[in-house]
């Protein structure tokens, strides 16, 4: 497997990696409907095509999807993180210049392609090389970096190449990517005839992440939001919505006190629910509101 992906990328290497992504991501492909995933999903292979393969692909955890396709690409031992971070600064400090400060290249080649990077092990192969360097060619010798600053470059440099390569490993979309004057107008246009500006002031500062936002302006928690009013003989009673059957209705009022009603003759239920305004939105939401709103709405911090 590892000198599969090795040697796509040695073919494309002059074009650099951004031509190779089409040949990694068919490679992945074919190795997802191939069924070489983990665990036993793999009997599953047998029963299901193609479509049944790519669900099983978006029903695994990220984590299985980073494992499955690092199988596949062969990208060897998983990164030390706190190793590429001390090694991030290393790097910057002395390769950083030639290389590019994400080792994409610049004058210096990229080395997300360097078969040296790829087919190195903890640090082996590139401490070795960087110990003697290819000084003829314009590449240093690093003969006095520490023994754990080189093992800290290496790391830094296999995570780029995961980075890069292990789409399995992506965890966070930018979905910040709409026009925010535009999300302005759609939310002038159609969210202030149920809200005020108080609604939205800071709302941004409410949520861990823009996709937490986006989740809840579209549609907020249910809890509460479904509001009841019962006429009784006895008198009128408002509030939320508990609980509701056809002989009984909960009501929690203003105060906080729970009202349990019978619903025999006489009593007359009218319900509203406060999420109406947004069952509608979400029946005409396009792809591009739904992006600006969001861009709009982070702008409210
Ligand atoms: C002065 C510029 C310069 C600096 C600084 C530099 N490099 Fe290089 N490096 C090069 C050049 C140029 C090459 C290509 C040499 C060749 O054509 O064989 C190269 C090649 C390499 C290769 C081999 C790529 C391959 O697949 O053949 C690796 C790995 C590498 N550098 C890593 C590093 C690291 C790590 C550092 C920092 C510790 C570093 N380099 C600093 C210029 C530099």
């Amino acid at each position: 497997m590892r000198r599969h992906f090795v040697t796509g990328l040695r073919a494309n290497r002059i074009n650099g990696l951004r031509y190779c992504a089409p040949l990694l991501w068919a490679a992945l492909l074919a190795g997802v409907v191939g069924g070489l995933e983990v665990g036993g999903r793999t009997q599953q292979r047998q029963a299901g095509g193609e479509e049944r393969a790519e669900q099983d692909y978006q029903n695994m955890t990220s984590g299985e999807r980073a494992a499955s396709t690092r199988a596949f690409l062969g990208l060897g031992a998983i990164p030390d993180k706190a190793a590429a971070l001390r090694g991030a600064t290393h790097f910057a400090q002395n390769c950083g210049a030639c290389h590019g400060k994400d080792a994409r290249g610049a004058m210096g080649p990229s080395l997300v392609t360097s078969d040296l990077v790829l087919t190195d092990e903890h640090g082996q192969q590139l401490s070795a090389f960087l110990k003697k360097g290819r000084p003829e060619k314009g590449m240093p010798a690093f003969a006095t970096l520490s023994h754990q600053q080189m093992i800290d470059i290496t790391e830094f440099l296999h995570l780029q190449v995961e980075n890069v390569a292990n789409r399995g490993s992506y965890k966070m979309l930018n979905i910040l990517v709409g026009n925010a004057l535009n999300g302005k107008a759609y939310v002038e246009a159609r969210c202030m005839t149920s809200h005020t500006a108080e609604t939205f002031a800071h709302i941004a500062s409410k949520f861990r992440s823009p996709e937490q936002l986006q989740r809840n302006w579209i549609w907020p928690a249910r809890y509460g939001t479904l509001t009841a009013k019962v006429k009784t003989p006895e008198g009128t009673f408002s509030g939320w919505l508990k609980q509701i059957s056809d002989f009984r209705i909960t009501l929690v009022d203003r105060s906080g006190k729970t009202h349990t009603i019978d619903r025999g003759p006489g009593v007359d239920v009218q319900m509203s629910d406060r999420l109406a305004g947004h069952q509608e939105i979400i029946m005409t939401l396009a792809n591009d509101d739904m992006h600006d709103v969001t861009s709009y709405l982070e702008t409210l911090k």
